[in-house]
């Protein structure tokens, strides 16, 4: 079965074609990056623009690189929501127009599943299994017994923890994305500035503004009184305070439920710091990190994702598709 699935919730254009669930045949990503570094951030009309100036190339590429053409495709899979509305109005248009021309099914699907299904290209999924969501909208523990059955056991009670990251990049002049930067240095440098303790939220609740405020204060702080930061000190110690919340709670979890899996899902899964955390701690069941590519927003992941929705749930959606900036995941 192959599908062909688009993505365009943020600020990445990308068209993907996936072979029965696992093969990428092709995944092409236009990051818009540069475009918005200028900004310190997205830029949401300018994404929206991007992504109409991009996204018929990105098709054709797509398809292109596969080695497909369009009667090729059995199912069109597209991002819904969550995201900026704009960006997916693009996206969803652009795979709405190649299905309806070409008489093909189609499946909206939620990103967050798109990002946990990153991990059904490196290994097939083993029920149950626990997934840490670690992204820059989202942080949360999600409990799957079987496919497309996500059953959310805590999230964040604030910022996510890619948000975290990001603000603690540009306070400290890292520019944006700083969550890679602030990984990098964080290699670099010793865990030695005293973080805020945050193990405190209940259960499988996260807090991040805490710990971004106090960093935040700190370099303030120390502008005002004219000393240099440690900037390299500064990212291994936050680094240190939030990775050690996830892996506690992850671990947790992973125990209550008495998980098969554990997996980690969104942009902060290419963090060096979490991920060498979690191969050395949770040794006990198998765990699956998706590929760096896989990481970040792709299309190859929603691809996966639409053909799992499309063997186990057995639906499909009409042209009435909508998206949505906000859609829960169960
Ligand atoms: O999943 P994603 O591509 O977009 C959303 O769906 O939100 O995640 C983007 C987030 C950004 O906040 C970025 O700074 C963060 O992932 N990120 C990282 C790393 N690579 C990307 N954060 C920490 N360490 C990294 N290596
Ligand atoms: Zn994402």
């Amino acid at each position: 079965m192959i599908v062909l699935s688009v993505e365009s919730s943020c600020d990445e254009t990308s068209v993907s074609i996936i072979k029965n669930g696992t093969q990428v045949l092709s995944n092409v990503v236009f990051s818009q990056i540069d475009v918005h570094q200028a900004y310190g951030g997205v830029v949401p009309e300018i994404a929206s623009r991007e992504h109409v100036k991009g996204i018929t190339v990105v098709f054709e590429k797509a398809l292109k690189e596969g080695d497909m053409t369009p009667s090729d495709i059995d199912l069109v899979a597209v991002t819904k929501g969550p995201g900026l509305i704009g960006s997916l109005l693009v996206g969803i248009n652009a795979a709405k127009a190649f299905a309806f021309a070409h008489d093909i099914p189609m499946v909206g699907i939620h990103h967050i599943a798109g990002h946990i299904y990153a991990n059904a290209i490196e290994e097939p999924l083993v029920f149950p299994l626990i997934c840490l969501v670690v992204s820059g909208g989202h942080t949360e523990l999600i409990l799957m017994k079987d496919h497309y059955q996500f059953e959310k056991l805590g999230e964040t009670q604030d910022d996510a923890i890619g948000e975290a990251y990001d603000k603690v990049a540009r306070t400290v002049g890292l520019g944006y994305p700083g969550g890679p930067v602030v990984d990098r240095l964080a290699h670099q440098g010793r865990i030695n500035y005293p973080m805020p303790d945050l193990t405190k939220q209940p259960g499988y609740m996260f807090s991040f503004s805490g710990i971004k405020s106090h960093v935040i204060n700190l370099v303030h702080n120390a502008k005002q009184r004219n000393e240099t930061l440690r900037i390299e000190d500064l990212c291994a110690s936050f680094q240190e305070a939030v990775t050690e919340v996830l892996l506690d709670k992850s671990i947790k979890a992973i125990a209550e439920y008495k998980a098969k899996m554990f997996i980690i899902a969104g942009g902060v899964a290419a963090n060096k710091g979490l991920r060498k955390k979690v191969q050395e701690r949770i040794t006990d069941i198998p765990v699956t990190i998706p590929n760096f590519d896989y990481c970040t927003d792709n299309a190859a992941m929603i691809g996966v994702a639409g053909y799992y929705k499309y063997i186990t749930q057995k639906t499909t959606d009409t042209m009435a598709l909508n998206g949505k900036s906000r859609v829960r995941l169960e």
